[in-house]
């Protein structure tokens, strides 16, 4: 290594490694590559790169000859892979990330970007072909590729609007200087900003008025992309391991949600969610013993506020051992009770299940000997031993999803514990800790992490409860109501400081830090070093995969904490472990909108009400309305916080009614977004820049955001006020609740008198809503209730929409509805297929902002008689009864 080319030092303060400040200046003098033997084969281009001059060898010995393989894969994707010419090195297995197929047919030139290159030295950019913008380019800087660093870097137009590179708690658009976000997955306690998270997704979507295109590169290693203004704004990748495996996507010149849609063809479109698990969840850690659980269930009944489903923490388990009960404060029989409550009430119930098993050799724990008979953990560098760590129910060893027995033991487990013979059968699972955590890097030093690791019980408060007491007395108002080989070479690697340093913030510099030892190994040679990322969205598909195989046809709700690019396919996702703070409240806004409308994982939701510290009554209820409009909307709090259900304060109670009725209403509305996603990557949600996209003001905006396509939702985001400005783009909304049209000016508005009951809700004009009538207390009864359709006409005055209908939970439907609206000049038609019976009416139209009384409204030609016709000429409102059998299309007419 030159002395002139070292970085200037890592230094370590408090505990937290800082990345190595490297030199730009230094890496810009490196001798990139010359491109030889360039050739192409159909829509394939090939060339060999060889090192241009003096090896920089900034953190290691620069590789000599690299390939270079690019492939117009279809019209608006490019595949760019760089690898190492001699030496086969990590990447994403297929298993984890499945890969595209290229379109055969595709012509580069007609494909919507083009791959342009120079050969001496070697450098690439990516242009539009609509405009000849360049999109990305790296001819300012050469590429370096070295053992355990590889750096590329582009520039950027100024102040670009970069999307995405989550999981973070930074704004929504990433600021364009001084910013690194970082790819190694950890238990990020409070979320902080600017630092690495439990989710990996290494994808940005750029925005420019010309157009919105994006890159992916997949590479599950350890990543910091940086995003800078020193010299012209950039955004460089310094990975410490893999190859360089980049897709570039064209997005569109209009349109910017053809991007999202682009990038689900890499990473999987959306999983179909059950209609059930689109209700409200409660879950806190710390709950005592059953009759807690039991008591908050019947709390919310009597609160008359809807509950759908109940969640229960690691307290369940006995000494936080997972697939076990705590024998005196959740026996078996009271927690079976407990479900079968739910079930009869037509509630649901989860539980969580954390990755790490305890080491318990030579006791009778089933579920650490079975594993040990299948030799399915994770091993220890030498591959001889197990890699031990430090979780919840103390010293632990880690199931490796590598291993082909894995997801065969994890079924088991799931049929053994989870069952509705004699265990608990659970209608959805919570994965957690699954970055993976460890308290520590075993064997530990620390006292505290010590305490963990000698197995400490949990800190139970109270005497346990009389186990004959029934945890749903009859006088309960809710019964009234109802061997060490690796597979890749690391040898000369430094792999627990490498000598590139990732902004990991995880504890003192050592990657291994409160996570599994990163020389552990796979059973097929993988080292956690390179499978790191991988772990969480692994362990999803394998829990995925158990709850569908132990309730056979039935889709299943899976939440985690730990992603990496595509675990949306299969799995929802929760935001960690937040506080019970304002900043916290509003960065949950931008961390929802990059998993639903950026990553493909829209299952997502915070922990409403907040789950560190304690939360106010205030906050509460804000947050209880801004939840409503999270796609999983669940209320979770920390063991040591004070307890905040919401039927805790009156206020918060009457939030949560107030808005669990906008909710339930649109229910079917988001289900349908749900189901488009799932079919082709349309966003779940949007930011308003998708809808907006030449309208500068809304670049920035990550405090207000569209619930599905058409919903805008406009939270108050201060403490202590009842007013919020929001920005309203050129356009025609409705309040959601009194229906009224609202002009937008592309200005800010500010709405006074928001008070804590209350969020500004407005529909988009242009969409035609399904909504049901009414909310109601779970989503089954909700599937009876009648729906209507509401017209919101757009400045065009015409409006569309869609309704997808199906029994809620099968995985294949037998028979489905998709109902397509279309509204313009007075006439509305509803058409399509009907095949899954709605079994309810539809009671009305209203259609919204109609300039006088119509004289007649006739339904498929047939004159509505006046007793059924009403307008509101201050709301202009025309609102026509139809109480008509909802099985078949129809055509509404006013004049
Ligand atoms: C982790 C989870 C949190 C959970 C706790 C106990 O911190 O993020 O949601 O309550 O573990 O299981």
């Amino acid at each position: 290594m030159k002395a002139s080319s070292l970085p200037l030092l890592a230094f370590v303060y408090a505990g937290i490694a800082f990345a190595t400040f490297t030199d730009q200046n230094v890496l810009d003098a490196c001798p990139g590559y010359n491109a030889t033997a360039v050739a192409t084969h159909g829509n394939t281009l090939t060339a060999s790169l060889t090192l241009a001059g003096t090896a920089c060898n900034v953190f290691g010995q620069d590789v000599e000859k690299l390939k270079l393989e690019v492939t117009y894969e279809t019209k608006s994707r490019i595949h760019v892979k760089i690898t190492d010419a001699a030496k086969k090195r990590f990447e994403i297995p297929a298993s984890v990330l499945p890969r595209p197929k290229a379109d055969k047919s595709v012509s580069p030139e007609h494909a919507d970007i083009h791959f342009n290159y120079t050969t001496s030295p070697f450098s690439f950019s990516i242009v539009r072909s609509a405009n000849d913008e360049v999109l990305f380019t790296t001819g300012k800087h050469p590429i370096i590729f070295e053992p355990q660093y590889l750096r590329l870097k582009t520039d950027l137009p100024d102040q670009a609007n970069i999307y995405g590179l989550g999981e973070h708690t930074d704004p929504f658009r990433l600021p364009t200087f001084n910013t690194t976000r970082t790819f190694w997955s950890r238990d990020a306690y409070g979320v902080p900003t600017g630092e690495n998270l439990y989710g990996n997704h290494p994808i940005y979507f750029e925005h420019r008025t010309t157009g919105t295109h994006g890159v992916f590169l997949a590479n599950s290693n350890g990543l910091d992309v940086k995003i800078n203004d020193t010299d012209g704004t950039s955004l460089e990748y310094n990975a410490i391991g893999g190859v360089f495996d980049f897709y570039f996507l064209a997005g569109s010149t209009t349109d910017p949600t053809e991007l999202p849609r682009q990038y689900a063809e890499i990473v999987g479109t959306p999983a179909e969610v059950p209609y059930w698990s689109l209700g409200f969840h409660q879950c806190r850690f710390g709950y005592q013993n059953y009759l807690d659980v039991a008591h908050v269930i019947t709390n919310y009944s009597a609160a008359n506020i809807p509950l759908e489903t109940m969640w229960t923490d690691i307290d369940y388990m006995d000494r936080r051992r997972i697939f076990t009960v705590d024998p005196d404060y959740f026996p078996l029989d009271r927690m079976r009770e407990i479900v079968d409550y739910l079930h009869t009430h037509d509630q649901y119930y989860v539980l969580m299940t954390d990755p790490a098993v305890a080491y318990l050799p030579g006791e009778d724990y089933g579920p650490f000997n079975r594993g040990t008979d299948m030799d399915i953990w994770l091993k220890s560098g030498d591959g001889k031993n197990y890699s031990l760590g430090a979780v919840w129910p103390g010293v632990t060893v880690f199931p490796d999803w590598f291993n082909p027995q894995t997801q065969t033991y994890w079924n088991n487990e799931f049929n053994l514990f989870y069952n509705p013979k004699n265990g608990i059968d659970i209608d959805g699972a919570w994965i957690d800790m699954n970055d993976p955590a460890s308290f520590c890097v075993y064997p530990c030093t620390d006292p505290f992490q010590q305490a963990i690791e000698q197995n400490l019980p949990p800190n139970r408060t109270t005497p346990p409860p009389d186990k004959s007491i029934p945890p749903f007395p009859q006088t309960s108002q809710a019964h009234t109501k109802r061997d060490g080989q690796f597979a890749f070479d690391h040898s000369g690697d430094n792999l627990f400081v490498p000598p590139y340093a990732i902004e990991n913030h995880a504890g003192g510099g050592n990657l291994s830090d409160r996570t599994a030892w990163v020389d552990s190994l796979h059973s097929n040679g993988l080292i956690e070093y390179d499978a790191h990322n991988l772990y969480g969205t692994m362990m999803s598909t394998a829990t995925q995969q158990a709850m569908e195989q132990r309730r056979p046809g039935k889709r299943t709700l899976v939440i985690t904490r730990s992603t990496f690019a595509g675990a949306g396919a299969k799995v929802g996702k929760w935001l960690g472990d937040n506080l019970s703070d304002w900043p916290h409240y509003r960065n949950s806004i931008a961390g929802i909108l990059g998993f639903a409308s950026v990553y493909h994982v829209p299952m997502v939701g915070a922990d409403i009400c907040g789950f560190g510290d304690n939360t106010t009554e205030t906050l509460c209820a804000r947050w209880a309305m801004l939840g409503a409009f999270y796609p999983f909307m669940r209320n979770h709090n920390q063991d040591i916080g004070r307890p905040q259900e919401f039927y805790r304060w009156p206020l918060v109670a009457q939030a949560a009614r107030n808005v669990l009725d906008i909710r339930y209403r649109l229910t079917d509305y988001i289900y349908t977004a749900f189901h488009q996603a799932s079919t082709d990557g349309t966003p779940v949600l949007n930011p308003l820049w998708y809808k907006y996209p030449q309208d500068t003001n809304t670049f920035p905006i990550d405090l207000q955001f569209f619930y599905g396509d058409s919903i805008l939702v406009s939270p108050v985001t201060e403490e202590n006020i009842t007013s919020v400005t929001a920005y309203f783009p050129k356009d025609i909304f409705y309040d959601f609740l009194t229906l009224e049209p609202f002009e937008g000016q592309g200005q800010n508005v500010t709405f006074d008198n928001v008070d804590y009951t209350a969020i500004p809700v407005h529909i988009k004009g242009g969409v035609v809503l399904p909504l049901r009538q009414k909310g109601a207390m779970t989503t089954k009864e909700l599937r009876k209730t009648d729906f209507e359709i509401v017209v919101a006409p757009g400045v065009d005055g015409k409006a569309s929409g869609q309704l997808y209908a199906d029994d809620g939970v099968s995985v294949k439907q037998r028979s489905t509805t998709l109902v397509e609206f279309a509204f313009d000049k007075g006439t509305l038609t509803a058409k399509g297929e009907f095949g899954y019976d709605l079994g309810v009416k539809l009671a009305r139209v209203r259609v919204l902002g109609v300039n006088g009384a119509p004289k007649s409204v006739k339904v498929n030609s047939k004159r509505v008689g006046d007793g059924a016709v009403a307008y509101n000429a201050t709301s202009k409102v025309l609102d026509v009864a139809l109480n008509a059998t909802f099985d078949k299309g129809f055509t509404l007419q006013y004049s």
